[in-house]
């Protein structure tokens, strides 16, 4: 096995709380990778500092103020499978703080086509950079660029998770919290709700993530509606269970608990991690979409969400329902993950004293 691969293997197998430590400095939150790194203090921040940049940001000194925060810093986004929200929010966010970009989103065009291995083009990267967001089609290469940034580079920058294959998305999650909590800030926030995740639940990684954050909220219950082949998978359940959050497994029907719900998260099918060609268009899904009319079974305070994007999972006839509230979601991210880049570079007091 080559060297690196030997060495990360090992890091693999350390326990997270382990390699949360590795992804933190003095303390405090410095690559982004997984969702569990998340506590409920280091959230709360964010959503203030969150909070605080959008009010910020709307007079021109506030901007100008906002975009000389990171001008000194530039960031990489090295985004080899597709992304519209993702990539665009990112690249906004840097903008905001001032920070200039460079990119790389066709790996065609990386000098990874004549060989280069991918550890040589991450420490090529921070080379040039001081910050390097990804998304990569590896469940776990984002997490492999912050052990080899941290082990063996003498330029080390922090890593943010854009989206790590079938496993984690969790600024989606940080976004998608953000949302939950300011929907239901007069109702005593996410704590004491019921989610209910729908769709391709095994592959989904926004999914994935966001249930593991709600280790962070009291009283939270999952329900997982999905046909059996797309249901959550035991890593996530055995996390759930040793948190203690209760959750339920749906196989039916959708409809059998939407009025359950007081935020109802849908998603799309992933097939681009079919195994075999058109594997995921066998399975039924029909039974797990939402439709119009369905919308008198859902509770009159109850919001819809999904990270986009969408197929027909959600008929675009119920987007001028004031209970789906998609749109906004996928503007939450840009300002979270503005706040999330402040917060690691320790912008965010400087900001909230503005
Ligand atoms: N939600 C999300 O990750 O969207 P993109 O794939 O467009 O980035």
């Amino acid at each position: 096995m080559p060297y690196l691969d030997e060495k990360f293997a090992e890091f693999e197998h350390l326990p997270n709380e382990e390699k949360i430590k590795r992804f933190a400095r003095n303390g405090r939150l410095y690559d982004m990778i997984i969702s569990q790194q998340l506590t409920r203090q280091i959230l709360e921040d964010i959503y203030q500092l969150t909070n605080k940049l959008r009010q910020v940001s709307k007079s021109k000194a506030g901007s100008v103020f906002l975009q000389g925060l990171l001008c000194h810093k530039r960031a990489m986004l090295y985004f080899t499978q597709p992304s519209s929200r993702t990539y665009l929010s990112f690249e906004n966010a840097c903008h905001i703080l001032g920070m200039r970009t460079t990119e790389i989103r066709d790996p065609r065009v990386s000098s990874e086509v004549k060989g280069e291995s991918f550890d040589d083009s991450l420490r090529t990267f921070s080379s040039y950079t001081d910050l390097i967001i990804m998304r990569h089609v590896g469940a776990n290469m984002a997490e492999r660029a912050a052990w080899l940034l941290n082990t063996y580079s003498n330029r080390p920058v922090p890593v943010i998770n854009g989206g790590s294959g079938n496993d984690q998305h969790p600024t989606q999650a940080i976004l998608d919290v953000y949302t939950l909590q300011r929907s239901f800030e007069n109702e005593g926030g996410l704590d004491g709700k019921t989610i209910l995740m729908c769709g391709d639940l095994k592959r989904g990684r926004t999914v994935r993530s966001l249930s593991y954050l709600m280790k962070n909220f009291e009283g939270v219950r999952i329900i997982f509606a999905a046909p059996e082949p797309f249901q959550m998978k035991e890593d996530v359940l055995d996390f759930l269970e040793r948190q203690g959050i209760p959750y339920t497994l749906e196989t039916r029907a959708l409809q059998n608990v939407l009025p359950e719900a007081h935020a109802i998260y849908m998603t799309r099918i992933q097939d681009e991690h079919d195994e075999v060609v058109g594997e995921s268009s066998r399975v039924d899904t029909s039974k797990f979409k939402l439709g119009l009319v369905d919308m008198p079974m859902i509770k009159s305070s109850a919001i819809i969400m999904h990270p986009f994007p969408r197929r027909d999972e959600i008929e675009v006839t119920i987007d001028p329902d004031p209970r789906a509230i998609y749109w906004r979601q996928e503007r939450n991210g840009m300002w979270t993950r503005a706040a999330l880049i402040a917060y690691i570079f320790h912008a965010d007091e400087e900001i909230m004293n503005y």
